[in-house]
């Protein structure tokens, strides 16, 4: 049974959404930020503190090659792993990919009072989101097989998913 990986902006649901796919399914969850920091020994904020975006962008690549390797899993991966190609390459082909596709304006109000995303603490914060959001929806969309409008509950939107999947 391949993989289903997850994938879409921050705060658009993959790691909601994907406990309770997995739940329904009977199917094995692993949060790839969460794989990388019980790898790494320490948070994704202290991995970028200590190594900088690149060192986390090169353990993420890590935690895809080692997940892609793997069977049944539902995988929700981090905000940014699907916009590399060398992570789209890793599930290609075998696992299926899940592109949740929220509007800005509602990861905007979800993502109001973030702290632990590096990305977002910045005092710019409103202005770099949309233009990450902007850039990055084509590569999501290339990477994904299948595109669910997750606006919904994640119950709903996890339904959606198995239907699409089957
Ligand atoms: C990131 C998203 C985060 C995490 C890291 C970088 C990104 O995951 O991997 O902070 O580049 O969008 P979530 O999408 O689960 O917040």
């Amino acid at each position: 049974m391949d993989n289903i990986v997850i994938c879409g902006f921050m705060g658009c649901g993959k790691s909601t959404v994907g406990k309770c796919l997995a739940k329904k399914t009977g199917r094995k969850f692993v949060d790839m930020d969460a794989y990388i920091e019980k790898k790494a020994g320490m948070t994704v904020a202290m991995i970028f503190e200590k190594y900088g975006e690149q060192g986390f962008r090169d353990l993420e690549h890590e935690a895809c090659v080692e997940l892609a390797a793997e069977n049944g899993l539902i995988i929700a991966s981090g905000g940014g792993a699907l916009t590399f190609e060398r992570n789209v390459q890793a599930f290609r082909g075998k696992d299926t990919v899940i592109l949740l596709d929220v509007p800005l304006e509602v990861i905007r109000v979800r993502l109001k009072n973030d702290t632990k995303r590096p990305l977002l603490q910045r005092p710019d914060k409103d202005r770099a989101m949309e233009e990450l959001y902007n850039k990055r929806l084509p590569y999501y969309r290339k990477a994904a097989d299948i595109t669910i409008h997750g606006k919904d509950s994640p119950l709903k939107t996890a339904c959606e998913i198995m239907n699409a999947v089957k």
